[in-house]
């Protein structure tokens, strides 16, 4: 026998027994979503490499070394999406749904970045991303923000926190850039290779360092938001006052930059400290500048992301997974009469009572076997069907999940009666 083959290190199968929590998330957030107004928009998991080097950036931790880009048979290079905001822009761009109007839009789907795979950290990951057009902010920032604070609510976190920034407009960057690298140089003796990699090419994202050794440096390290301009630093101050009446609690984090280089103005994070390192369940931002960028028409923007894995991950640490639904009836048999009676029967009773899970023995077996499947199904009633039923046109209805419970002898409308006290309880 040759060798098995295996799934990729960092992609995973999401089994049967988690399936039900993935699509309660999803049921959960899709309905939030609804309720604020956004629309699901579905788009290719694959793009032209390009799109993601514009956009992200040339110089980020995601186009330098984390893409899956590979030639296609015509020889374009072409990437596995690693994040969902610049396929979003492209296609909002390519099918005019930004220029003179506002869009509110969602999506859900596979994202792929060759990261060193770790607990809440994957190469394959999921993300929900929210992204809105054409909406300056900043009440559209705050309505991001107090959107997933509702959904943590509605799923009943507790453990998360939110964090702020504002990344200020370009030229407040770029100006503030040349007073950080400035800093960094004075101090050259204390970062590191990559840090010293990043002077010259991406400066802002040293104040993201995780090197203890670097901590001081970073932390008395000249902030952004002593330099952001009157209007940038209007909407940021409107932003946290529009929490604060929102009584959505958040700090602000001069060093959130972000990892990502589309940003400008508010940014955010929120942050639990129950998963470990990998603690951001979601996060996002204003991008102003991307759609210009990707050769639309300039406009605003601004979205978020949540890893589902994540999220999924920090409900089960907190106890909020919903139990799976069980079945309502397996459904016994005996001999070929009773096989094909009982498969008429119970299509005649998913007609009446919609809503019931009725799961048939299928591949027959004798009593104790089809009894063993009964209970490891979980159902709270075995339905019987064998000669004498057949012979009284009747069932038996044996409860399996309460000890002492009696079986009942019931005719097909008593049954449907039954069941139907059973299904509104
Ligand atoms: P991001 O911070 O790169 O932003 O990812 C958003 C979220 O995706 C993270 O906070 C995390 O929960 C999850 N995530 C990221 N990488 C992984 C991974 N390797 N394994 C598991 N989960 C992961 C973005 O992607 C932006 N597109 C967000 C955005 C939308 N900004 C504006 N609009």
């Amino acid at each position: 026998m040759s060798n098995k083959i295996q799934s990729i290190r960092g992609m995973h199968d999401v089994l049967p027994e988690s399936t039900p929590h993935w699509q309660y998330l999803e049921a959960t957030v899709n309905k939030l979503l609804t309720g604020y107004g956004y629309a699901e928009i579905r788009m290719p998991v694959v793009e032209k490499t390009e799109l993601f080097s514009r956009s992200i950036g040339e110089v980020t931790d995601i186009v330098e070394k984390e893409m899956y880009t590979f030639e296609d048979r015509n020889g374009d290079s072409l990437t596995l999406r690693p994040e969902g905001t610049a396929g979003c822009v492209r296609a909002a761009i390519e099918k005019g749904l930004i220029h003179n109007q506002q869009q509110r839009l969602w999506y859900l789907g596979p994202m792929f970045r060759h990261e060193r795979p770790q607990k809440g950290r994957y190469r394959q990951f999921h993300q929900i991303g929210v992204e809105t057009f054409g909406i300056p902010g900043p009440d559209v920032d705050v309505e991001l923000m107090a959107m997933t604070a509702r959904l943590w609510d509605q799923l009943g976190l507790k453990d998360v926190r939110l964090e702020i920034n504002s990344l200020g407009s370009l030229s407040a960057r770029q100006a503030y850039r040349e007073i950080l690298v400035s800093y960094f140089k004075d101090n050259l003796d204390i970062l590191d290779e990559e840090a010293r990699n990043r002077l010259e090419t991406n400066p802002l994202r040293i104040l993201d360092t995780k090197n203890p050794n670097m901590a001081e440096l970073v932390q008395n390290a000249p902030s952004l938001l002593d330099h952001l301009d009157t209007e940038c630093a209007q909407h940021f101050e409107t932003v946290q006052a529009r929490l604060e009446a929102l009584g959505i609690s958040y700090v602000v984090n001069p060093r959130l930059v972000r990892g990502l280089d589309y940003y400008s103005r508010s940014v955010f994070e929120w942050i639990t400290e129950s998963l470990g390192a990998q603690g951001t369940i979601c996060a996002g931002g204003r991008y102003d500048g991307l759609i210009e960028q990707l050769g639309g028409r300039a406009g605003h923007a601004a979205g978020f992301a949540m890893g589902m894995e994540r999220l999924l991950a920090l409900l089960e640490e907190e106890g909020n997974l919903p139990d799976q639904p069980r079945p309502h009836i397996y459904m016994v048999t005996f001999g070929d009469e009773a096989e094909q009676a009982g498969l008429v029967l119970s299509e005649k009773l998913r007609s009446q009572l919609p809503g019931l899970r009725l799961i048939n023995n299928c591949g027959g077996g004798g009593f104790k076997a089809q009894m063993k499947r009964a209970a490891k199904s979980q159902a709270d009633f075995a339905l019987i069907l064998g000669e004498d039923e057949l012979t009284n046109q009747s069932v038996s209805l044996k409860p399996l999940r309460e000890a002492g419970a009696e079986q009942l002898s019931l005719n097909h409308d008593e049954l449907i009666e039954r069941l139907k006290q059973q299904l509104q309880a």
